[in-house]
């Protein structure tokens, strides 16, 4: 066969240079139809949405017919020519097939068209081969790109944080463990407990929560440093917004303050949706159409308007006055509480009616590491809020006061001896800095309009579930 030339670059691109000659395409087949004349088979490869239409003679290609189903991948050489039919420009006219594996239309589970999402995760090792998840998925690699490229091009670093770790970040304690020790007969220190000194790192360990601890390290010698990685929570939120493996993107600056970090928050997100609506468009359609029919104009408001910034105080008024106008939440609203995610889409979709940066939290519901205000009641805290989504964005100035931050550590009894070297970064040259992480899939969320967090990573953990 001729070289492979793949489909997007057929269909992308001017190839009128290419017209009359032989090529060859490889991929999935999608449909098969046609009569006794003539015989139409659309193919994907994954490089686009598109398929691209190879035109078959049936008398030719009479044992390759029957052979080839929905799903079976082939190669086809043969001629380009402009399409007779609508719908695509071009097309193939088959001279010569490969069958490189069929699908048994018996039990191949991709038969037709609009499988709930569902049945779709059942067959998570199949899933990738539809038209949606290959959109999903494209704009997924479309976005980690996008989001490497925003910060090389400002001047950060790409900074590596451990998987595992001795240190609770945030302090919830819902790490995964790490060990090596027999679960069936763990060895036991003088009073019992298990020695975890006799494991593998000599020390409790988990899987980390969070990058940031070991960020801040790197932003108070670099500058401005990003971690982008696997992060995990034993939570169990069986939620469409929760997973116990999800990715995120963690900066962190030297001598931002609470302005300049908002500030990068929403450039930073408008930049990810302007690239997705520039650079994503076939996908971000097909979506539109398929998924989410107001998926573009969504992103396109974000990109144009300006985000509000919301002191959590003045937040809770407006919830507060919406109570008192007869509006029913689920959860009470005081001055104090952690917002449900009711509460948060209120304030997004309903009263302002764009993102929201909720800024200065009670220091009772956040993080320890926070910026104490000098009203002693709340911190330097920002949660970035979005329709549809709520909390896309946490971030915070950080404590950099060596004495503040060790009363507030011995306030929620943080064990010290995991902290000693995170507390040196302000006894030793402290500096204001500030940071925020981004959460991946709830970004993808966004700029997809799925509504499932399960369906916008290629193999989701969640409770009870860990297949594929
Ligand atoms: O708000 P969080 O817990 O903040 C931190 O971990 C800080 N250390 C970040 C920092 O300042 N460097 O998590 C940050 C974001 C959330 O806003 C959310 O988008 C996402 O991570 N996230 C999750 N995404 C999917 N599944 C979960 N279980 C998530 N938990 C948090
Ligand atoms: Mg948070």
């Amino acid at each position: 066969m001729t070289k492979r030339v793949e489909i997007a670059y057929l269909l992308k691109n001017d190839v009128k240079a290419l017209l009359g000659t032989t090529i060859t395409v490889k991929g999935w087949v999608r449909t098969k139809r046609g009569n006794k004349n003539v015989a139409f088979i659309a193919i994907n490869d994954g490089s686009i949405i598109h398929n691209i239409q190879v035109v078959a003679d049936p008398a030719k290609f009479e044992e390759e017919l029957r052979r080839i189903t929905t799903g079976a991948c082939i190669g086809v050489e043969g001629k380009l020519v402009e399409s007779q039919g609508s719908g695509q420009a071009v097309e193939i006219q088959a001279e010569s097939m490969v069958i490189y594996g069929e699908a048994d239309p018996d039990s191949y589970p991709l038969q037709k068209k609009g499988h709930s999402m569902e049945f779709l995760r059942e067959i998570g090792h199949l899933r990738l081969r539809t038209n949606t998840f290959g959109a999903v998925m494209r704009m997924r690699h479309e976005m980690a790109y996008a989001i490497h490229t925003f910060f090389h091009e400002r001047g950060f670093f790409y900074f590596h944080t451990p998987l595992i770790t001795a240190s609770d970040c945030e302090g919830a304690g819902e790490m995964f463990h790490v060990s090596t020790l027999d679960p069936e007969n763990p060895p036991r220190d003088k009073d019992g407990k298990i020695d975890w000194e006799k494991d593998f790192f000599g020390k409790f360990t988990a899987l980390t929560v969070s990058g940031q601890l070991e960020g801040e390290l790197g932003a108070t010698a670099l500058g401005k440093i990003y971690t982008f990685g696997p992060t995990f929570r034993a939570e169990n939120s069986n939620t469409p917004r929760h997973l116990a493996e999800f990715w995120m993107i963690e900066p962190e600056m030297a001598f931002y303050d609470l302005d300049s970090l908002t500030q990068l928050e929403e450039e930073f997100i408008k930049y990810l949706v302007r690239w997705a609506l520039d650079r994503c468009y076939d996908d971000l359609e097909f979506l539109n159409k398929m998924i989410d029919h107001g998926l573009i104009e969504r992103l396109k408001s974000v990109v144009d308007t300006d985000f509000v910034r919301l002191p959590y105080t003045e937040g809770i008024r407006i919830l507060e006055e919406a109570v008192a106008n007869g509006h029913k939440f689920e959860f009470p609203v005081s001055w104090g509480v952690d917002l449900a995610s009711e509460h948060e889409r209120f304030l997004v979709e309903h009263h302002f009616k764009k993102p929201v940066i909720m800024v200065d939290y009670p220091k009772e519901i956040k993080a320890f590491y926070m910026k104490q205000n000098d009203d002693c009641r709340t911190v330097q805290g920002t949660d970035v809020l979005f329709p549809q989504i709520g909390e896309i964005i946490g971030g915070s100035v950080r404590e950099e006061n060596y004495d503040k931050l060790l009363t507030r550590i011995n306030e929620l009894n943080i064990p010290m001896k995991d902290m000693w070297w995170y507390l040196d970064t302000r006894r030793y040259g402290s500096c204001p800095h500030a940071g925020f992480g981004l959460g991946f899939e709830r970004l993808m969320l966004f700029v997809t309009g799925m509504a499932n967090i399960r369906d916008v990573i290629p193999f989701p953990r969640t409770p009870g579930n860990a297949n594929f």
